[in-house]
């Protein structure tokens, strides 16, 4: 019997388990990082996500290294042999001597003593040879550039095949990149106890790097690897987390004092914080589907001392009420392609049909809340996807079909290279944000 595996590497083999038995991947790791410290967490996520990033790509080398190919292992010598595999690679602060003797030692602590008995050498072997052929591992041969760009940049190939497709080779190209690169943490100010100015010095203060967005000086950038329940401020409420980006879209809504607002996909609540901070007297109504994430939005509410909106558990295609709103927000459930550098396990999730089946979805979303909007209100369309079929394609069949609405250009500071026509589109390879689109649609006054 070896020496233990490190905590990280063992609960970050935990979390590929998790999800590939469908838990996703955010979901597992704020379970399975509990009760380690700073530095612990940081280390298992950058394992983990890693790992679950690049997963096509670590498996198209690990199989041309494998007799037999990699499909005819058990699952768990897999993860191990990823996990492995991503550190020799791409973790070049993990000495390669480390990074294939802890693997060695997962396969005898966590593998059942008949199968570690043969993988503990088959890994040892696999991950030397990843180490001598590091250099000039071979990709698939650019004359396919859908799967040479699906494998160098560890995306499905669908995928790759749209974005080529939709936007050329240079800017997919820019987008596996962004894809791939580990998000900083942006911070949204709680303007009624706080100020850029004052998180930013207690941030510092503490030994932190932070500084303020360069094209949104209200929002603060943190240096990656800090949980920011760890950041000062944290439990007194002056910030909470969110893409600058998904910062811009809540502008969007412009939420006024005298506002009735709907949130009609409203949690985890990101949003309406930021209408509940700047708008504090608004009446907020915040309806999701699924009641136990509504219980986000109240830690959330609670932890900014801002004022709980009314929560209802509900399908926004058939709410229990007819009442009308001044502002309606419809932040769609969607691919999600706009967000695929946070969400690192969302890739291998989706499938072709989805883009389709979300499409369908948020029409039929949009042609329910249209009655919801007041004679002269705004209805704010919204997606994390990257998709035309989610996102313009969606807005355009809904103004065919609801004369009685317009759409206006977006407000708020976003650069002009975030806005196309009077639509806000925030492409992740325009910068270190995520992925957005939003739409402006004002229902005539009576
Ligand atoms: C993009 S997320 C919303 C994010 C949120 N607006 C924020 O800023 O934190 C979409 C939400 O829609 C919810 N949802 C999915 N189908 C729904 C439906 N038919 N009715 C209402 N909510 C739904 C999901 O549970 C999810 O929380």
């Amino acid at each position: 019997m070896g020496a233990r595996p490190s905590v990280e590497r063992r609960r970050a083999l935990e979390i590929l388990r998790d999800v590939r038995g469908g838990t996703r991947a955010d979901e597992s790791l704020e379970q399975r990082v509990a009760g380690l410290d700073g530095r612990q967490r940081a280390f298992t996520m950058e394992l983990a996500y890693g790992a679950i990033r690049w997963r096509d790509r670590l498996d198209y080398h690990l199989d041309a290294l494998l007799k037999r190919g990699i499909d005819t292992l058990p699952p768990d010598v897999i993860s191990i042999l990823e996990l492995g595999a991503y550190q020799i690679v791409f973790l070049e602060r993990v000495p390669v001597w480390s990074a294939v003797d802890e693997s060695v030692e997962l396969v005898n602590h966590a593998l059942p003593d008949g199968v570690a008995r043969w993988a503990s050498g088959l890994v040892n072997a696999v991950l030397r040879n990843v180490d001598r052929q590091r250099q000039d591992l071979p990709l698939p041969d650019s004359e396919d550039p859908i799967l040479h760009l699906a494998i160098k940049h560890s995306h499905p190939k669908w995928m790759v095949a749209r974005w080529l497709a939709a936007f050329g080779a240079d800017t997919t190209e820019a987008l596996l990149e962004s894809n791939n690169r580990p998000p900083h943490l942006h911070l949204a100010i709680n303007v009624q106890v706080a100020t850029t100015g004052s998180v930013l010095e207690a941030l510092v203060d503490a030994g932190i790097e932070a500084r303020p967005h360069p094209d949104k000086p209200d929002a603060i950038v943190v240096g990656r690897g800090t949980p920011p329940t760890a950041l000062p401020g944290w439990a007194e409420g002056w910030f909470w987390v969110q893409d600058v980006g998904s910062q811009w879209v809540t502008d969007v809504v412009e939420a006024r004092p005298e506002d009735r607002v709907l949130d009609a996909c409203a949690a985890p609540g990101t949003k309406l914080c930021g209408l509940l901070t700047k708008a504090p007297t608004i009446r907020a109504l915040a309806v999701d589907i699924d009641a136990a994430r509504l219980q986000r939005i109240r830690d959330n509410v609670h932890r900014l001392a801002l004022t709980e909106p009314w929560l209802v558990a509900s399908d926004a295609r058939s709410l229990p009420t007819a009442a009308q709103f001044s502002v309606v927000l419809a932040d769609v459930p969607c691919t999600g392609t706009g967000v695929l550098r946070r969400r690192v396990d969302a890739r291998w999730r989706r499938s072709p049909g989805d883009v389709a089946t979300f499409a369908a979805f948020q029409r039929e979303l949009l042609t329910q809340l249209a009655d919801r909007v007041a004679p002269g209100g705004t209805l704010v369309y919204a997606t994390c996807s990257l998709e035309p079929e989610e996102n313009d394609r969606v807005v355009t069949a809904f103004l065919a079909d609801h004369r009685e609405f317009r759409c206006v250009p977006v407000g708020g500071d976003a650069p002009a290279r975030h806005r196309d026509g009077h639509y806000l589109t925030i492409r992740p390879w325009s910068g270190d944000l995520d992925g957005f689109f939003a739409a402006r649609l004002v229902r005539e006054a009576a």
